[in-house]
């Protein structure tokens, strides 16, 4: 094969990143039951540090924004202390780490809701004929309840909370998840956003709040450190819209008005965690480089070949590699050589301890034969 561009540098703002490989978010699981990081996380991203950027797993901006259980957050001093030895980990080992920050709206259960509380959203739509992952086991979702206008404020005013929390605990800079179905999805979408306040109605309405999460992380942490991310095609966790078309169209050229670091699209092959076929109306992502001019990263079903043509027709800046870099903790060795990519196992994604976390070889392990 030609030589590719992925193992090149790539100036990402003021980072250099030392190829241009991401780790893409990645749920796992493995904080504690306070939300707070453990120390196999610093060893699994450690793991992975090879990679030119890395977003962490989702990690909750309030306890309301909380969907599973051992999900890490970014609200409380000990979470932020919790993260300190993970991004020392990563910035030892040359990484440049960004946090994502995730609210999941309706995706929870009153079982996981501090008080037991109705889950929140931008409108009282259920997720439907689905189950949610709840400490009794997985259950039927629950009517949201609609966020109040000035609650919505709230909530803007939490994620800023947490991009400060993120930078205090030593990330680069911090990702929106306006992506699969969560907070950001579900007032964008007009099948789950019924609103009849400023944040509902047309496009600019279900627009506004993401705007205004926006602005208060670009306040907060400066542009440059804030990237966003979005499913334009996905349908994971029920948000869809009639006209995605034009709504991402102007999702996107708003975007692109405010300097952010980058913009992260899931691939329309990807529902959640997993891939799918692409729904006929799904928009490919080569769409938005046309209406965006900064770092674009696009994630999902890449390969070695798929990543190096997109680069070479310059249809993204970026490529994210999941699946493969939850199994394959040294991929950019193994990409950049031609090894052969071990497969991940789903049973170990999201369940505790060090299996199917830490304990993926690199191919340096595999060589030498571990001593008896
Ligand atoms: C175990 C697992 C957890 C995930 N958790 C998140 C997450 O927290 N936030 C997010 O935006 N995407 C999440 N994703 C989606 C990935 O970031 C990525 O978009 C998806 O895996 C497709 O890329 P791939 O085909 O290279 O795996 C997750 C995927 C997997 C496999």
């Amino acid at each position: 094969m030609k030589s590719s561009s992925l193992f090149s540098p790539y100036a990402l703002g003021s980072f250099v990143l030392r190829n241009r490989i991401v780790l893409p978010p990645m749920t796992r699981n493995r904080a504690d039951d306070r939300f707070v990081p453990t120390p196999r996380m610093a060893v699994y991203y450690k793991q992975r540090a090879e990679a030119g950027l890395m977003v962490s797993e989702g990690a909750a901006i309030s306890p309301s924004g909380v969907a599973y259980p051992r999900v890490p957050g970014l609200w409380t001093d000990e979470q932020v202390e919790g993260w300190k030895p993970v991004t020392e980990a990563v910035h030892a080992s040359g990484g440049v780490f960004f946090a994502q920050l995730w609210h999941v709206g309706r995706v929870s259960h009153s079982l996981t809701q501090p008080g037991g509380a109705q889950p929140v959203s931008a409108s009282a739509v259920p997720v439907v004929d689905e189950l949610i992952m709840t400490r009794d086991g997985r259950i039927p979702f629950e009517t949201p309840r609609e966020l109040t206008t000035d609650e919505v404020r709230r909530v803007v005013d939490d994620y800023a909370v947490a991009a400060r929390n993120a930078i205090a605990a030593g990330f680069d800079g911090i990702e929106l998840h306006g992506a699969n179905g969560y907070l950001v999805d579900q007032f964008l979408n007009d099948n789950v956003n019924r609103r009849t306040d400023r944040y509902g109605g047309g496009v600019s309405e279900r627009l506004r709040f993401l705007i205004e999460v926006i602005e208060a992380l670009c306040a907060e942490v400066g542009a440059e450190r804030v990237g966003v991310r979005l499913s334009p095609s996905g349908t994971w966790m029920q948000c869809a819209d009639s006209d995605k078309l034009k709504l991402y169209g102007e999702v996107v050229r708003s975007l692109d008005k405010v300097g952010l670091s980058y913009l992260h699209l899931v691939e329309p092959t990807i529902a959640g965690s997993m891939t799918v076929e692409a729904a006929p109306d799904s928009i490919p992502s080569s769409h938005f480089r046309s209406i965006y001019s900064g770092t674009l990263i696009v994630s999902g079903d890449h390969t070695l070949e798929s990543a190096t043509q997109a680069l070479a027709d310059g249809r993204t800046d970026l490529v994210g590699f999941g699946r493969p870099f939850i199994s394959n903790p040294d991929l950019p060795l193994r990409l950049a050589t031609g090894a052969p990519l071990a497969e991940s196992d789903r049973a170990t994604y999201y369940t505790d301890g060090d299996e199917g976390y830490i304990d993926y070889p690199t191919l340096e392990e595999l060589d030498v034969p571990k001593a008896q």
